[in-house]
């Protein structure tokens, strides 16, 4: 592994975490009650800063899911630690940390949808400019970042980097 280069500061991630947290409880202010579902383990970083900027009561509740890449570029995807709480009738705003092709988010909205959920919002904090067509567009994203491996902030290279408190790119 090579060298680690700033992509998004601390304080950059701080000040775009507020920005996403004030325009989340203005735009679900009458959607209660509301229920956030971390997706384990990259976005736990993300979604304890966004949740304490989000100004209504919430739930929360997470799951693990894993991506499986077959013979085919489209992979497959299962949760592996399913919900605790129920989401009947509940809106959601299910959070991860980076939309690349979308997989992952299509498939955690269809399994939340499947749980009963009312509604479900989505929120990433960085969103891959390419591939530009993707399973699924999240409703909030933070970052709309070049197409580079980064870690950091929740993010893993082989489980490494996770609680580096800024988010670099690996070249
Ligand atoms: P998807 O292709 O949108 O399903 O993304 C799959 C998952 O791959 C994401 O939830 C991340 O956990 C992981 N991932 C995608 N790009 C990166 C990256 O640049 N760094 C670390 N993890 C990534
Ligand atoms: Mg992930």
């Amino acid at each position: 592994m090579s060298a680690l280069h700033t992509l998004y500061d601390e304080e950059t991630i701080r000040k775009r975490v507020t920005e996403l947290g004030t325009e989340i409880t203005a735009a679900l202010a009458d959607k209660q009650p509301l229920t956030v579902v971390c997706v384990l383990n990259g976005a736990m970083i993300f979604a304890a800063d966004l949740v304490r900027k989000i100004q209504l009561p919430v739930f929360m509740d997470s799951i693990a899911a894993a991506s499986y890449q077959g013979a085919k570029s489209t992979g497959e995807l299962i949760i592996r630690s399913g919900l605790k709480l129920n989401v009947k009738e509940r809106t959601v705003l299910l959070i991860d940390d980076i939309l690349d092709t979308g997989l992952t988010l299509k498939k955690t909205y269809e399994y939340l949808k499947n749980q009963g959920a009312k509604e479900v919002y989505t929120c990433v904090l960085l969103d891959k400019i390419i591939p530009e067509e993707k399973y699924f567009q999240a409703t909030w994203a933070g970052f709309r970042m070049p197409p580079e491996f980064v870690v950091g902030y929740g993010l893993d290279y082989d489980e490494d980097y996770r609680t580096l408190p800024w988010i670099g790119y690996l070249k």
